[in-house]
């Protein structure tokens, strides 16, 4: 079979009077007052345990958009069961059927439920539109669609064989359910963990961040509309200690994808490898983890470029990408250049709620992150190696607002260089030109984190000094580019050392951890 040619789907430009921003904006006034409830979704079951949460508006935090209910533990324990007896029938359907209900998803997103996805990761995660538009819309349609082609590619992939011998690959699915813990960072990242291990045959439990349930429920419905069966994913809430441990602990678990902190993704490695000898197999364990992502500009950088990729790389989405640039390594000699380019950019960023298109900046996720930048930009304000050279004010009185803030320290280990603030807050360092060599070893050296990194440079050599300098520092490497905003298809994503395991999403190599090949060889 040939499944449609991969194209990523084009990001829309939500002008003025353009349908797509009168659609959005009609949505989002719908989905602000509609107080949706949102069940555990088991087998074929919607359960409404009566135990719930709040979903609030990060930039209006009063404000309730609706609920969720919580799962027990023997809800975890059903929600495997059902797994399990989803497994043969769906591992068993033709890998083209699996896959054109992933393609039938990633036009339903990129069609009717667009503005809908949009507008409720805008309201809960408050993305701007353009952040939304670019993650819950087009990464999400393009992971879909390239899953499909990276699918077709490795089954098709088969070993040599002759007119005596005949070898087979066949890609089985691990044996049992993968479990998929997924982050509010990104609506993408939350419906591909699940459907990429579903994908090539696998069932699996799925548990969003608790601040990403509004728009996980529009990745439910288009899931369902596309054709996923029952129990093949199944969607939980609640204690994420409780239901850890409830997985962890069950023979039949085969793998874990995840994406959040560095120190959960430790203690599930740990929890895993205490429960080894119960495990019917080796469980897969694949997690993207944090950062602390930089940029390093040679003196032959231009200036204007080190500027943008700043204030893009560390203040779209309010730093809150695990790729955001949270330090950067100036030259002494472009460094008033760089400052003043910089201040001007931040103060003519807008601030506020997502529901003006006007604004770049809008809430921080919850009390517990605004609570953890305020601090470290008071700790700024009082210590004598760092200044604030722009930005430093907060507010939570009506949303988690933190204003886009730029600490220069002359301390290279200041706390903010090396500690993961996940916020819009860049520290700077400023180098002696002379000392550019000393400077890719600091920047090597100064975090345990090695997810992206960006150099500036006009110099060939100095592109190749750092890029090599710097391999083990980034899974992702930009040469004159922000650090963030990896593209499906185009740049696969993942980082090593603290920053996970490196199994690029966006790519085959991520979509080979969910199998388990047999090889099979037949003499004639
Ligand atoms: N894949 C996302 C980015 O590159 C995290 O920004």
């Amino acid at each position: 079979f040939h499944v449609p040619k991969a194209v990523n789907e084009p990001v829309k430009s939500y002008a003025p009077n353009s349908a797509e921003k009168a659609n959005v904006q009609a949505a989002y006034k719908e989905m602000w007052n509609s107080k949706i409830d949102v069940p555990l979704y088991i087998g074929s079951e919607e359960i409404r345990t009566g135990n719930t949460r709040n979903m609030t508006a990060p930039h209006d935090h009063k404000h309730i958009v609706g609920t969720y209910h919580l799962a027990e533990k023997t809800h975890i324990e059903k929600a495997i069961a059902n797994a399990l007896e989803a497994k043969t029938k769906w591992a068993n359907l033709a890998w083209e059927q699996r896959a054109a209900i992933f393609l039938k998803a990633a036009e339903l997103i990129a069609g009717p439920y667009r503005a809908k996805i949009n507008a409720a990761t805008m309201i809960a995660q408050s993305k701007n539109i353009y952040q939304a538009e670019i993650d819950a819309s087009c990464e999400l349609i393009d992971f879909l669609r390239y899953n499909v082609e990276f699918m077709t590619q490795i089954y098709n992939d088969q070993p040599k064989s002759d007119s005596l011998v005949w070898n087979r690959l066949e890609y089985r699915p691990l044996e049992g359910f993968v479990y998929a813990i997924t982050p509010f960072n990104f609506t993408a990242i939350a419906a591909n963990l699940p459907a990429s291990a579903a994908m090539m045959g696998n069932v699996v439990i799925w548990k969003p961040s608790d601040s990403q349930v509004f728009s996980a429920k529009i990745i439910i419905d288009v899931f369902k509309e596309a054709g996923v069966p029952d129990g093949v994913i199944n969607v939980v809430f609640g204690d994420a200690q409780m239901i850890s441990d409830t997985i962890f602990s069950s023979r039949d678990f085969a793998g874990v994808h995840f994406t959040g902190s560095t120190h959960v993704f430790k203690d599930i490695w740990a929890k895993v490898g205490s429960n080894i000898h119960h495990y019917k197999t080796y469980p897969r364990i694949v997690g993207e983890t944090g950062g602390k992502d930089f940029i390093v500009a040679h003196p032959s950088a231009n200036v204007k470029q080190v500027a943008t990729g700043i204030v893009r790389g560390a203040f779209e989405f309010q730093g809150q990408k695990c790729s955001a640039a949270s330090r950067a390594y100036i030259p002494q000699s472009l460094w008033s250049e760089v400052k003043s380019q910089l201040i001007f950019d931040v103060k003519s960023l807008k601030m506020g709620s997502p529901e003006d298109f006007g604004n770049f900046i809008t809430a921080v996720i919850h009390e517990g992150s605004f609570d953890k930048l305020a601090k470290y930009i008071d700790q700024a304000k009082a210590d004598s190696d760092a200044e604030i050279i722009v930005g430093g004010n907060y507010d939570k009185s009506v949303g988690y607002f933190v204003e886009p803030t730029v600490i220069v320290t002359t301390n290279p280990k200041y706390t903010t260089m090396e500690t993961e603030l996940f916020g819009p807050v860049i520290t700077i360092y400023v180098y002696e030109d002379t000392k550019w060599a000393d400077t890719l070893i600091l920047v090597d050296e100064t975090s345990d984190y090695a997810l992206t990194g960006a150099v500036f440079s006009q110099d060939r050599y100095a592109i190749e000094e750092a890029t090599i300098a710097l391999q083990n520092a980034a899974g992702n490497f930009y040469v004159n580019d922000k650090p963030t905003g990896a593209v499906v298809g185009m740049q696969p994503f993942g980082g090593a050392r603290a920053s996970g395991t490196n199994d690029k999403a966006g790519s085959a190599l991520n979509l080979l951890r969910w199998v388990s090949p047999r090889t099979i060889k037949e003499t004639f």
